[in-house]
């Protein structure tokens, strides 16, 4: 059993395990090389795209080349590989998203020197320099870098995603996928954002109506969320991840739209760590874990404001979570949509018990490191649906103030967090 933060750093440090090359057992080659300066690579690499469909490689040109995009893009393939060296690099501010990939039998290798650029930096420092006043809301039309929609059997190895708008990267209406040596780097550079969250909805992933989805390898550097696991997730598979600044990794929000079930199921998280960071690059670390949903009555229009969603989260299983510094090491609440909540935190309104999406059957397995203040596990589930099934077996959290750490936990049916033994009141 690991029990310290270097064995856990050894594993994330470790390789992918994918047979490579990945793509070698497809023909035919499409190649394509940036044209240069003021010129948009779209057009070609959708040329590109239909030429090698049904059975070839594209190679999108070599490490160190940068394709301009300037158009939003969906690729329709079927048996495709991709090798992708160079890097795409988006100059779209008013698309929902910029690349989209759907099909079947899809296989992608950008051997660490390829994948996307958002260009987020522009966006950063235009939006949040005070001088402009200008907020910006979610569902306000930013892309998602990258998408990959109804889409089955895809394998993506060694890509990077630089600079995201929105998320990073969606995985929705999909059935077995692997994404496997992922860097995720939503870092902001303009001094005036210095100490201060510049970098909002940056996600490393979201998973949406989706199955059997593996993340391996992963690194995210964010202000969001690090991963996401929204509704109709299920068999979903986290190995080996590493989350930099942000909320922490998340379940959720859930219940947000009304009358909608959300199912969460059969999740396995193995090797997560969470570290803050130098606070003047990203000031947020808020969870090692924390999952949400909104509260079980509706609160105007989603994606600003909702709730009243119905589902369930069931059977997690979490093995190996360090905490570098983060406020909380685990926390679970109803209550997003509540009065006094704003975007997505928790609020206390006289409607904040009434959720009834049922946590059960989560189980936490060593987790160990350090939080910023005393309480270390923070369990508050919905009365209107009380959970139940949750433990943690081994933990060693403590405060980095050198207080004793306490855990608190409400709406729950077993009347206690098993393993630590804190009593549900
Ligand atoms: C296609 O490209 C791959 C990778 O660059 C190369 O290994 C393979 O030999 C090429 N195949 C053909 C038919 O040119
Ligand atoms: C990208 O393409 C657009 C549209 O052709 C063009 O206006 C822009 O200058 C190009 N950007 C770069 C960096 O080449
Ligand atoms: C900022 O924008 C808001 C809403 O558009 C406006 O009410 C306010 O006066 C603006 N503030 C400044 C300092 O321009
Ligand atoms: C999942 O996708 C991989 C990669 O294409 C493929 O090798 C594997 O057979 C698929 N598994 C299932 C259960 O479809
Ligand atoms: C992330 O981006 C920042 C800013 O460009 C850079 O300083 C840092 O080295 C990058 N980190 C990684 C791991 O790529
Ligand atoms: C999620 O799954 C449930 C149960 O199958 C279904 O009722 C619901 O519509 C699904 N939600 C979405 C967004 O597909
Ligand atoms: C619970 O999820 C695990 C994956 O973490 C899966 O192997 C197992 O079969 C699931 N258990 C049930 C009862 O569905
Ligand atoms: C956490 O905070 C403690 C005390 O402030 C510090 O010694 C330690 O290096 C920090 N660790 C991380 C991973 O940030
Ligand atoms: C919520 O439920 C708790 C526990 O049953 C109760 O103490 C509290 O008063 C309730 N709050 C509201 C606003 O209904």
């Amino acid at each position: 059993m690991p029990s310290s933060a270097t064995i856990l750093f050894a594993a994330l440090a470790a390789s992918g395990t994918l047979a490579s090359p990945l793509v070698s057992r497809w023909g035919q080659n499409c190649t394509v090389k940036p044209l240069g300066p003021g010129q948009d690579d779209a057009p070609q690499i959708l040329k590109a795209m239909g030429d090698c469909n049904n059975g070839g490689t594209v190679v999108l040109g070599a490490a160190g080349d940068v394709f301009n995009i300037s158009q939003r893009m969906t690729w329709n393939l079927q048996d495709v590989g991709i090798e992708w060296n160079g890097v795409l690099k988006t100059e779209i501010q008013s698309q929902a998203t910029s690349l989209i990939i759907s099909g079947h039998n899809i296989h992608i290798d950008a051997h660490q020197t390829g994948g996307v650029d958002g260009s987020g930096q522009v966006f950063w420092s235009y939006y949040f320099n005070p001088a402009n006043n200008i907020t910006k809301n979610d569902g306000d039309g930013r892309p998602i870098a990258f998408t990959i929609q109804h889409a089955s059997n895809v394998v993506v190895k060694d890509f990077h995603i630089w600079e995201p708008i929105l998320w990073s990267s969606l995985i929705d209406a999909s059935y077995n996928v692997t994404l496997d040596g992922m860097v995720v780097n939503a870092t902001n550079t303009d001094p005036m954002g210095a100490g201060k969250n510049w970098t909002p909805n940056t996600d490393g992933f979201n998973t949406f109506r989706s199955d059997t989805i593996s993340f391996k390898n992963w690194k995210v550097i964010c202000g969001d969320d690090c991963g996401a696991i929204k509704g109709n997730s299920t068999n979903i598979y986290v190995k080996d991840f590493a989350c930099f600044g942000g909320n922490g990794f998340a379940f959720g929000s859930l219940g947000q739209y009304q009358d909608q079930e959300d199912i969460v199921e059969n999740v396995y998280i193995e090797n997560l760590a969470v570290s803050r960071i130098d606070s003047r690059v990203q000031p947020n670390m808020g969870n090692g874990i924390y999952m949400k949903t909104w509260v079980g009555v509706k609160n105007g229009e989603p994606p600003i404001s909702g709730g009243g969603g119905t589902g369930r989260v069931h059977n997690v299983t979490v093995n190996n979570l360090f905490v570098g510094n983060a406020t909380y090491a685990f926390q679970l609440y109803q209550t997003s949509g509540s009065a006094g909540a704003t975007s997505g935190l928790p609020g206390a309104g006289v409607d904040k018990n009434t959720s009834t999406l049922q946590f059960s059957d989560i189980t936490f397995n060593n987790v160990f490191g350090l939080t910023t203040q005393p309480k270390a596990i923070s369990v508050a589930c919905s009365p209107a649906a009380p959970c139940h099934g949750i433990t943690f077996n081994n933990v060693a959290v403590a405060s980095n103030d050198g207080t004793v750490p306490s855990y608190s936990c409400s709406g729950n049916s077993d009347g206690r967090l098993f393993g630590i033994d804190t009593k549900c009141t």
